[in-house]
């Protein structure tokens, strides 16, 4: 017999009468009443329980996450909030849960108890709907991309080169730690190493990508990305998730373009794709909201904080434009910014984007055109000498989502750049062979995909939207 899942059987479309289903029992009330869910939707079914024909020892081991295999009759349920209820004929434990010892238990845990359980935190309420919207919106990602002509690529986790440049990476080695061999001058000789040479952790795909965007002409990735930054922050994962489209002959307004319909596409998807999670997730924030005094509440409900970035155009602002409004504002009337610019060049902290976005111009903020001084060395210098084609989204509540620029495509002004910033032209020859052979303007960008699971969900700590979250000092699953 076919086994049907709980979003099946509650949708009563196409189902019979007599069913088999399988899942985890969430609670099990009054030896009657079991809540059955599989992890198809966020919505538990009810199975009623023939106690009096039930013997005993199976009631006994019906406990909270014990694995069960049903067979019973879908009907109408006399409870309220449910259309349809099983009537349970046969009630198989597959796998048992001792309730002494499993520590889920049916009632709130915090989030940083259940981050201790990340192996068991899924079969919660909040963690299966996040990790279902997560879920669609990869699918998103790839429908955008596959519908609009985009080749998907799958750039190298291990690298050889520092895509960004800010040294931020893991060292990849085969070496005898204990006792790796050394050159006549007592350095680890990286010639030994399985690669010949040292290796790392990918920081970005970009620069390979842009290799394949040179003769695909629309190409994107989409995989882990790892970073050493030492950045105990609720926005920042040491491994984490990149979406990085490179686009041969498209400027820097063609990528702010990609960039706002890419992501009005995914969230629109899931608004129409992820209904019941999406209400769970708000209601949830509801809740969270409710216990922040009323200044720190969040104005708006999460569908509709959704629906104003699917509607709403983003503001394109240049930097220069940027600091001219931050040097003119204060954050409250008390209050200055803890760091106050004062001149031109410096990098915005997350407080000045969060002013930007938040307070004043209300919706997503496109910068652009920055000092060349504080971005990385492959972005296209400006006629002015001193910016380049750079841009950040920076969304509500998260800060900056995508960073990505037109990349410097004349050779002479990219090897300047590399000289200038201390790159090393020979690691990166087959990059500089890119601006050689049939160099033309192209642009991308990275999104950081928990940053937009972040913003999708609701959810406030960026441990809480991957599975198996990597910082510093915790790698324990
Ligand atoms: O701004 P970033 O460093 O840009 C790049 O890596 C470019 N190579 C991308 C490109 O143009 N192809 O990173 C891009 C995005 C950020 O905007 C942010 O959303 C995310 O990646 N990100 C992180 N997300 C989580 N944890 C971290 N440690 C992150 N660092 C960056
Ligand atoms: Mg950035």
């Amino acid at each position: 017999m076919k086994t049907y899942s709980v979003k099946e059987l509650l949708s009563e479309v196409n189902v019979p009468q007599d069913v088999t289903l399988k899942g985890w029992v969430r609670t099990f009330r009054a030896n009657r009443f079991i809540a059955l869910n599989d992890g198809s939707t966020i919505n538990n079914i009810q199975c009623v329980v023939d106690f009096e024909n039930t013997d005993e020892e199976v009631l006994k081991k019906i406990t909270t996450s014990a694995a069960v295999e049903i067979q019973g009759s879908l009907v109408a349920s006399q409870g309220k909030g449910q259309n349809v209820e099983i009537q349970v004929k046969n009630i198989v434990v597959l796998g048992e849960s001792n309730p002494e010892e499993y520590p889920i238990q049916p009632k709130k845990h915090s989030l940083e108890f259940l981050r201790q359980n990340a192996h068991l935190r899924v079969r919660t309420n909040t963690f299966s709907a996040v990790m279902r919207v997560r879920s669609a919106l990869s699918f998103a990602v790839h429908q955008y991309f596959q519908q609009n002509g985009f080749n998907y690529v799958n750039t190298p986790i291990i690298t050889g080169s520092d895509a960004e440049g800010a040294g931020e990476m893991f060292r990849v080695s085969a070496l005898d730690a204990e006792n790796p061999p050394k050159t006549e001058d007592g350095k680890v000789d990286f010639e030994e190493d399985f690669f010949g040479k040292e290796t790392n952790l990918t920081v970005s795909g970009q620069l390979e990508a842009e290799t394949y965007a040179m003769a695909l002409g629309k190409v994107y990735t989409f995989g882990p990305t790892f970073r050493a930054e030492n950045s105990n922050t609720t926005r920042h994962l040491a491994e984490f998730w990149m979406i990085e489209p490179e686009v041969a002959f498209m400027d820097l307004d063609g990528n702010m373009d990609l960039a706002e319909d890419f992501i009005k596409h995914v969230l629109g998807y899931i608004k129409e794709n992820c209904k019941d999670d999406l209400e769970f997730l708000e209601k949830r924030l509801l809740d969270e909201e409710k216990s922040k005094p009323q200044k720190d509440r969040s104005p708006m409900p999460l569908r509709e904080k959704i629906d104003f970035i699917v509607e709403n155009n983003f503001k394109r602002v240049s930097y220069t434009e940027a600091i001219d409004i931050l040097k003119d504002s204060k954050p409250n009337k008390k209050k200055q910014f803890d760091y106050i610019i004062e001149e031109w060049g410096a990098d915005l902290q997350s407080e000045h984007e969060r002013f930007l976005v938040e307070k004043h111009f209300k919706c997503p903020v496109i910068l652009f055109d920055y000092p060349a001084k504080i971005k990385a060395f492959y972005m296209r210098l400006n006629d002015d000498g001193k910016t380049v084609r750079a841009m950040d989204i920076l969304f509500p509540g998260i800060g900056e989502i995508v960073g990505g620029a037109q990349r410097e495509e004349r050779y002479d002004v990219l090897v300047e750049k590399m000289k200038a910033m201390g790159i090393d032209e020979k690691e990166l020859w087959w990059y500089l062979d890119l601006r050689k052979y049939g160099t033309a303007v192209h642009s991308g960008f990275g999104l950081g995909f928990e940053r937009l699971v972040l913003f999708a969900t609701g959810m406030t700590n960026i441990r809480d939207v991957i599975p198996f979250p990597r910082t510093p000092q915790n790698a324990e699953f």
